[in-house]
């Protein structure tokens, strides 16, 4: 059993959650707990970490190709996992999730293009895609009865004006907790298929799904043309910095066009950590994450139950999936800075909903991949700051 209650464990400051430069930058101090960077503060299942001991053990690390041994740990995962059988041939691999999708950007657009996102969403996608010369489209989630929703008339009338290549879909959604359904995944891909409308679905946080919701993967739509999955076990398994990713699709020519470009760079394979690390994660991590998520579960429903309770003006918005929990301060009737002071103040580090998308001043994000403990005094630090 995992023990996921390990407090005050000593971090290095070079991560990027922990440096104290980036904490002075953004929070003004080091004096607050870190909530805000999407990886976690536990340790990585014990198989991850044996293998990674057994590499460095060796005295040779002469070129070595295993990728097909990583491609088969991913769809027998996928087959186990969700239940999705995947053709070993249809998947690249991809150094990580943010290469898939500058790369299939690439692949699919030309300079000026429009490709539209569903905003307040992940902030480097406005990067990635701006950064490639196209333009960032935007179709904003409605929230309806308290729950974040794609807004089905927006995206068909800009895509039926022809300026959205490309949508870059995140599934489950970074940083609301939506996990889409099978009918809105459907839908979606309708109106794609309508309007020549190409979706690239971005997988990343696609095991970590609580009570009650199941991912569905855009490969899971048989003969999809019109969309592709990239994935990786980063967030999955804590392995963000030996990143891994794959790019699935089934269009056999964007698939061949994606190889050609990687292997032109020499980016169509992983180094060898990550390699034997992935295969670690997909073949004998699956008990780890099932407690991961257990033990995440707890932790959300003591938070739901705290902030309901105590805090009942801070709005947590329902958490179907990914370790990010979306909060809403707008009840406080505060105005953003102060929010922001006050989070400091209870040496909460989240991150600001605006990074997301401006308008979301008086929202926040807060990665829970932290002991419960040391969350729950956090959140009672905060009542104190906001009842003072
Ligand atoms: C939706 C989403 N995509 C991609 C990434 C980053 O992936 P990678 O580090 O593999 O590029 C993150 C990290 O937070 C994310 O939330």
């Amino acid at each position: 059993m995992t023990n996921f209650d390990k407090i005050n464990v000593k971090h290095e400051n070079k991560f990027i959650r922990h440096d104290p430069n980036m904490l002075n930058s953004v929070y003004g101090t080091t004096n607050v707990e870190p909530y805000w960077v999407a990886d976690m503060d536990f340790e990585v299942a014990t198989p991850i970490r044996d293998e990674l001991l057994r590499l460095a053990q060796r005295a040779h690390f002469a070129y070595e190709f295993n990728s097909q041994d990583v491609l088969k740990a991913i769809v027998d995962w996928y087959q186990r996992r969700h239940d999705l059988v995947l053709k070993q041939e249809n998947l690249v691999q991809v150094p990580g999730v943010l290469t898939g999708v500058a790369m299939l950007i690439r692949e699919l657009t030309k300079p000026g293009d429009g490709v539209l996102i569903q905003t307040p969403v992940y902030h480097q996608f406005k990067k990635v895609i701006g950064s490639a010369g196209r333009e960032v489209l935007r179709s904003p989630l409605q929230v309806i009865d308290g729950h974040y929703r794609m807004d089905f008339d927006d995206l068909e009338q800009q895509f039926s004006s022809g300026k959205v290549k490309v949508m870059l879909l995140c599934n489950p959604h970074n940083p609301v907790g939506r996990v889409w359904t099978q009918d809105e995944l459907a839908q979606l891909l309708k109106l794609a298929r309508a309007y020549q409308v190409f979706i690239i679905s971005d997988e990343i946080h696609s095991d970590i799904i609580f009570a009650g919701h199941s991912f569905h993967s855009m490969a899971g739509f048989t003969g999809e043309n019109f969309a592709s999955l990239i994935g990786s076990p980063s967030k999955t398994f804590g392995m963000q910095s030996i990143s891994n990713g794959y790019i699935y699709s089934a269009n056999q020519d964007l698939l061949a066009k994606t190889k050609a470009s990687l292997d032109s760079m020499y980016l169509g394979h992983s180094n060898v950590l990550s390699n034997y690390a992935t295969i670690a994660a997909y073949t004998q991590g699956e008990i780890w994450l099932d407690e991961f998520l257990q033990y995440l579960e707890n932790s959300i429903n003591w938070i739901q139950d705290f902030l309901q309770q105590e805090l009942p003006q801070v709005r947590l918005y329902p958490v179907e999936g990914t370790y990010q929990i979306w909060l809403d301060f707008s009840n406080t009737d505060l105005p953003a800075e102060q929010v922001k002071q006050l989070l400091v103040d209870a040496r909460m580090a989240l991150t600001p909903g605006a990074w997301f998308e401006s308008g979301n001043e008086l929202m926040f994000r807060m990665n829970i991949a932290s002991p419960l403990a040391q969350i729950q005094e956090a959140f009672k630090r905060l009542q104190q700051k906001l009842s003072a």
